[in-house]
């Protein structure tokens, strides 16, 4: 029988089931036993550090990257270099916060994409030499996966957790999907956008009118002051259960330029109404399409994930369908909506219970890597 074991074979890459040393890579996981995860989120301008006991928090520390500020953007080399500086620092701090030992550890789970690939290269080579150097297996953690995956994440505030199959609306910056979830391990893309994510379409309409970057939290803030029927911007009409928001962003443009050559004032007088209104367009967009995927899969436990779920408008807009549509809704914590790395643990810690070990030779991705998640 050949080793499977990258401790005592480094340098296997293509390993059967067993080695002959009955090492830990080889020994069966029991689901009884008490497992610690640490994971590690590192796609975009978050360094992120976590640790799991089961799926149970213990810590999860995050090191936001204010040096993007002034660009009106994430600049991608800026990301790799800060988070090579944060990762060890963030690390300790998570270990520390979870009074728990490197040595205590089962695994390391990390983010493997899609996302920046520099920034991805950090997190995977520190996982990697970590794991090597523990001994211990590594998680590859798509990113995306891990945002629906972080409403089984379990804290002293007890979280209600979604009966499957449930959908999910996984809105992030990159990313706008309706997911059927069916396990941990199996999901389905029923929906995507055909172009814009609805957060670039928060991130850009904001940064039309000069607020600064991320947008979605300063429009959310702005919208609370603004009536959201001042101003009406065109829906798109695609067909079936996919998403569109380049033309919003395009209308939201030519409607400004229009506006400021009567008026150089007009977003400055007006930008509490602006941001209500095309927060509330993109949030109707948004939940025409997760009514129809109800609809049309009979399903009623649905979901909301990624960075845009911490909109306030969207909450509040989810919570008033479920009543009408009679959905059991699901809304992630704050800390659990934007990036974070407790969401990769605990994909982790699923895929480490079915044995689903990476490999050593693994390289990141930026692109999403999957039609759908089967
Ligand atoms: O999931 P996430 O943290 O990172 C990615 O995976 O992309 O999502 C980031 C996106 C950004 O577009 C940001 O503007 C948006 O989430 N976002 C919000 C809010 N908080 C973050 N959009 C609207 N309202 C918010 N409160
Ligand atoms: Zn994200």
């Amino acid at each position: 029988m050949k080793p499977n074991c990258l401790v005592h074979y480094p340098l296997l890459v293509d390993h059967p089931k067993m080695c002959p040393l009955n090492c830990y890579f080889c020994r069966p996981v029991s689901k009884q036993m008490d497992t610690y995860i640490l994971g590690i989120e590192s796609s975009c301008d978050d360094t992120s550090a976590a640790v799991l006991k089961n799926t149970h928090i213990l810590s999860n520390e995050i090191a936001n990257q204010r040096v993007h500020q002034s660009f009106g953007g994430v600049v991608p080399e800026l990301a790799s270099r800060a988070h090579q500086q944060n990762i060890i620092p963030v690390v300790d701090i998570a270990l520390r916060k979870a009074k728990v030992t490197k040595n205590q550890l089962d695994a390391i789970a990390f983010t493997r994409g899609p996302g920046l690939l520099g920034s991805l290269l950090v997190g995977t080579s520190f996982a990697k030499s970590f794991a090597l150097g523990l001994g211990i297996p590594m998680v590859e953690v798509d990113h995306l996966k891990a945002h629906i995956l972080s409403h089984f994440i379990d804290d002293e505030t007890g979280l209600d957790h979604p009966q499957f199959p449930f959908l999910c609306l996984t809105v992030s910056g990159g990313h706008t999907q309706i997911v059927k979830v069916e396990s941990a391990s199996s999901m389905e893309i029923i929906g995507t956008t055909i172009d814009d994510a609805a957060g670039e379409a928060f991130d850009k309409a904001a940064k039309i009118m000069g607020l600064p970057y991320p947008g979605g939290p300063e429009i959310d803030k702005l919208a609370k002051l603004g009536d959201p029927d001042k101003f009406q911007f065109p829906e798109p009409k695609i067909e079936g259960l996919n998403y569109s928001f380049s033309g919003l962003k395009t209308s939201f443009l030519y409607f400004l330029r229009d506006r400021l050559r009567e008026d150089e004032n007009f977003i400055e007088q007006n930008i509490n109404d602006l941001s209500a209104s095309i927060q509330s367009t993109i949030i109707s967009i948004l939940l025409k399409k997760l009514k129809r995927a109800s609809r049309e899969t009979g399903i009623k436990e649905i979901a909301i994930a990624g960075g845009v779920s911490a909109n306030s408008g969207l909450r509040k807009a989810v919570i008033e369908t479920a009543t009408k549509e009679r959905w059991k809704t699901h809304i992630p914590k704050l800390q659990y909506s934007t990036d974070n790395a407790a969401m990769i643990a605990i994909a982790g810690y699923f895929k480490f219970l079915e044995g689903d070990f990476a490999t050593q030779d693994l390289t990141p991705y930026s692109k999403s890597k999957f039609s759908n998640f089967k």
